[in-house]
């Protein structure tokens, strides 16, 4: 037995694999009940709204296609990632998809797919390759035009004012594509205007905990803070009730645009505490298994598939919160 080929069967009794029925367990050669399509799927992990969002839509979007997913939660972690696409091609899945944790480090399992002729998908999160052939397609959203827009709200809200304005950013996960792509595009978008001053940047690592405990450290370090910045809404959330804690009024004294568009932040927009926020869709389920069944099929797919956004007011976001469905 190759080196290769034992460092797989070991990865892939390390990790669990369930089916989007929740039945099911690794190990075994991957052969879909009644001949199905069999995709394994390596998800971040369970850190957000739109990440629970978005594995459900996953998981729905197969059973309804008839494909048996085996997904796998990474719980944030790369390595975890890797050991789960080894051992997805342990089990000679006929498509692996994947949402990266980070941009960087792939190329060798990626590789690795590739010699064993599965076609891989990205979803959500892009890698930094240089070897396009590394992946069939990405399917995902504009992650630099998000952190624009968000940018572009801010250069509107305080037009025609000269003071300086105070920003803290509450970052996503360090090396991730969203951290990296939405602190670039908004500082794109604010660059021309000397009075932005982003006074605080720190990781919150997508999560409400998280964002709470470094926005209380923002709110101790910094004299002044004028507005947040948070690249998704748990953050948004989390940093909230430390505002709230230190006797400040979201929203209001200190000013708070967000990315991601889920319910819990429309709820906090009706209440008048997040100001401004960026759609990040994350209902990609069904175009991820129409590209799948493409894939497998041969066909042509295109390399880049952009999710569809919108931005969201207070007013916009009362008014879509009852039938908003993440
Ligand atoms: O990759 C998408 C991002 O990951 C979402 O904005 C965030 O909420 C999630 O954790």
């Amino acid at each position: 037995m190759s080196k290769r080929a034992a460092a797989a069967l070991v990865a892939g009794a390390m990790v669990t694999v369930l089916t989007a029925c929740g039945s099911g367990g690794g190990g075994s050669a991957a052969k879909g009940p009644g001949g199905k399509l069999v995709v394994g799927f390596s998800q971040v992990g369970a850190e957000s709204g739109w990440r629970t969002a978005n594995t459900k839509s996953i998981q729905d979007a197969a059973k309804k296609a008839g494909i048996d997913l085996k997904f796998s939660d990474a719980q944030q972690k790369q390595e975890n990632q890797i050991k789960a696409i080894r051992s997805f091609i342990q089990q000679k899945v006929d498509v692996i998809a994947f949402s990266p944790v980070v941009e960087s480090g792939w190329d060798t399992v990626l590789k690795e797919a590739k010699d064993a002729h599965i076609p891989v998908i990205l979803t959500d999160r892009a890698v930094d390759s240089k070897d396009e052939s590394l992946y069939a397609s990405f399917l995902g959203s504009d992650f630099v035009e998000e952190g624009k827009k968000a940018g572009d709200w801010l250069v509107k809200e305080y037009q025609g004012k000269s003071d300086e304005v105070n920003i803290v950013q509450l970052e996503g996960t360090t090396g991730s594509a969203p951290a990296n792509d939405r602190k670039s595009g908004f500082a794109d978008a604010v660059k021309g205007e000397p009075k932005f001053k982003v006074v605080a940047s720190q990781t919150g690592d997508f999560t409400r905990a998280k964002g709470k405990e470094v926005m209380q450290a923002f709110l101790k370090s910094q004299s002044k803070i004028d507005v947040l910045y948070a690249h998704n809404d748990d953050m948004a959330l989390g940093a909230i009730q430390a505002i709230e804690e230190a006797g400040k009024k979201p929203g209001t004294d200190i000013k708070i645009v967000s990315v991601d568009g889920v319910k819990d932040a429309f709820t906090a927009m009706s209440q008048g505490k997040i100001n401004y926020d960026v759609e990040c869709n994350p209902l990609l389920g069904d175009q991820l298994m129409d590209l799948v069944k493409k894939v497998k099929a041969g066909e042509q797919v295109p390399r880049r598939i952009k999710t569809e956004e919108g931005t969201f007011t207070p007013e916009q976001a009362t008014a879509a919160l009852p039938t908003r469905q993440y």
